[in-house]
């Protein structure tokens, strides 16, 4: 079946082989929705997941076949490394993919650098995947791409794969409509490298459709079936699908569940988290994420609402991300600003509003915070899902009275799934957002209790099982036929 012979190609690896002197090979695990998640559908397979190797180990310590069996201590799938020199890395993984696409795929494509190198080195870069990729294709294999790094890999290994393979591709970010879209000088390219899959996915139906618009109007002969999410171009049928994806729920909720006693207490003395009630959030140091907006927000409401000063305190754990690029580094510096602005404003010996932390969390420090914490702010600007908010419902307590609050933006694709049962915020309008957090940390028992009660219902069923059933169910729909038209 599809996940024996699973090939999985990302740009980022799930785990990295760093070489110290005192310790010799040290793996690291990213942070990042991807990578976590597919790990737990590969730790499934006896499948290759073939990435980047961007860890400092030199290759001929982790193996000299540039594959490594993972996770480390229990391997179960094979990873291969693909070694990019430093030229790659700046011009394909800083240039291309996030200076062009991730700006203009979140609709902020006046954040786009286009540049002809960038664009020539993300052409080579996806041609060498694409070679990896047909070393380790069998008869019976399914090959997954994954994200906006291999828009054109696709199209290229499609040819040395052999017959009946199913080349299925996932974007985890959004796609943007066609009028950004247009802004990309090699928009038409990216769209023909994405058609030679059989399978597309999105997260939700909104990116399928602005997909689909912008095949319609950038391809010439490409012909669009918006009612059946098809498009037939060169011969070849592309299904374009919305698969909302999901986290591991029942595993968060199990070691959440099980957070040692007294980890609330030394959690908050550690990082002095004072306080009635805490509010979280979870992000990368990124500027998709809406947090400069986010602690506007919480300065207008401690502003007006002089009585929670002293009494909400505000954790947010951020990890730094593509520091290389100088939008992200402006970005770290208005954020560490931001908190040190608000808490020289409202801070007193006793107390520190917003509690900033960029060290690593455990797994289950990370859920241990989820489940305490009495409201989640995840307020992305444009985000294609937002796993956090998933993870923050899957990490919540069931017993009656200790449910939190999620106040969730209307601009991540998480709000497809959970908008009716979180708090609907608009990043960027801080009065509204601040109100939302006064209508939160107020809110009855009952009535928080009955929004996550549904929430927890929706997260669990629409887990990462139902997401990884979807997709493969989508594979076997075209097994059968592949490519074919009629
Ligand atoms: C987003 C992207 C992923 C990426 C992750 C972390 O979730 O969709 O493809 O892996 O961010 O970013 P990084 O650049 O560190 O891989």
């Amino acid at each position: 079946g599809a996940l024996d012979d699973l090939v999985v190609v990302s740009n980022r690896e799930p785990y990295q082989h760093r070489y110290t002197e005192e310790a010799g090979v040290v793996v690291d695990t990213p942070v990042g929705g991807l990578t976590g998640g597919l790990d737990r559908v590969m730790r499934r397979t006896d499948g290759t997941w073939i990435a980047w190797g961007d860890s400092d180990a030199d290759p001929s310590v982790v193996n000299a076949a540039d594959c490594v069996r993972v996770p480390p201590g229990d391997p179960s799938y094979t990873l291969r490394r693909v070694w990019l020199g430093e030229d790659a890395v700046r011009e394909y993984y800083y240039g291309f993919s996030n200076q062009v696409l991730w700006p203009l795929c979140h609709g902020l494509h006046g954040k786009a650098e286009f540049d002809r190198a960038f664009w020539e080195r993300y052409r080579d870069v996806n041609a060498h995947f694409a070679e990896t990729v047909a070393e380790h294709v069998e008869p019976g294999s399914t090959v997954w791409f994954q994200d906006y790094h291999l828009a054109l890999a696709p199209r290229m290994v499609r040819q040395s794969l052999p017959a009946g393979t199913p080349l299925v591709q996932f974007w985890h970010i959004p796609w943007p409509e066609a009028d950004t879209f247009r802004a990309c000088p090699e928009g038409e390219a990216l769209l023909d490298g994405l058609l030679g899959t059989d399978v597309l996915g999105f997260h939700v139906p909104e990116y399928c459709r602005n997909f689909l618009d912008c095949v319609a109007r950038e391809l010439p002969g490409a012909t669009v079936d918006r009612d059946a999410g098809e498009v037939v171009y060169d011969g070849h049928r592309t299904r374009v699908r919305a698969f909302p994806m999901g986290v591991d729920a029942e595993r968060i909720g199990d070691v959440s569940a099980n957070t040692p006693d007294g980890f609330w207490e030394s959690f908050r003395r550690e990082h002095g988290v004072v306080g009635s009630t805490v509010a979280v959030g979870v992000d990368r140091l990124d500027y998709t994420k809406g947090i400069p907006e986010r602690l506007d927000a919480l300065e207008r409401f401690w502003e007006r609402n002089p009585e929670w000063r002293g009494e909400l305190t505000y954790v947010q754990k951020a990890t730094e991300s593509r520091s290389a690029i100088p939008a992200y580094q402006r970005l770290g510096t208005e954020v560490r600003d931001g908190v040190e602005r608000v808490n020289d404003r409202f801070g007193t010996d006793e107390w520190t509003p917003v509690v900033y932390l960029e060290e690593h969390l455990s797994d289950a420090d990370l859920y241990g915070l989820y489940r305490h914490s009495d409201l989640a702010l995840v307020t992305p600007v444009r985000d294609g899902m937002n796993l956090v908010a998933k993870e923050y419902v899957a990490a919540q307590p069931t017993t009656p009275g200790e449910a939190g609050v999620l106040l969730l933006s209307a601009l991540a694709g998480a709000d497809d799934d959970l908008g009716d049962d979180a708090l609907t915020v608009h990043p960027s309008d801080t009065d509204g957002f601040a109100d939302a957090i006064g209508e939160a940390v107020s809110m009855p028992d009952h009535d928080r209790d009955r929004r996550m009660c549904r929430l927890r219902s929706t997260v669990r069923t629409n887990d990462l099982d139902a997401w990884m059933g979807d997709v493969f169910a989508a594979v076997e729909g075209v097994r059968d036929g592949v490519g074919s038209v009629g």
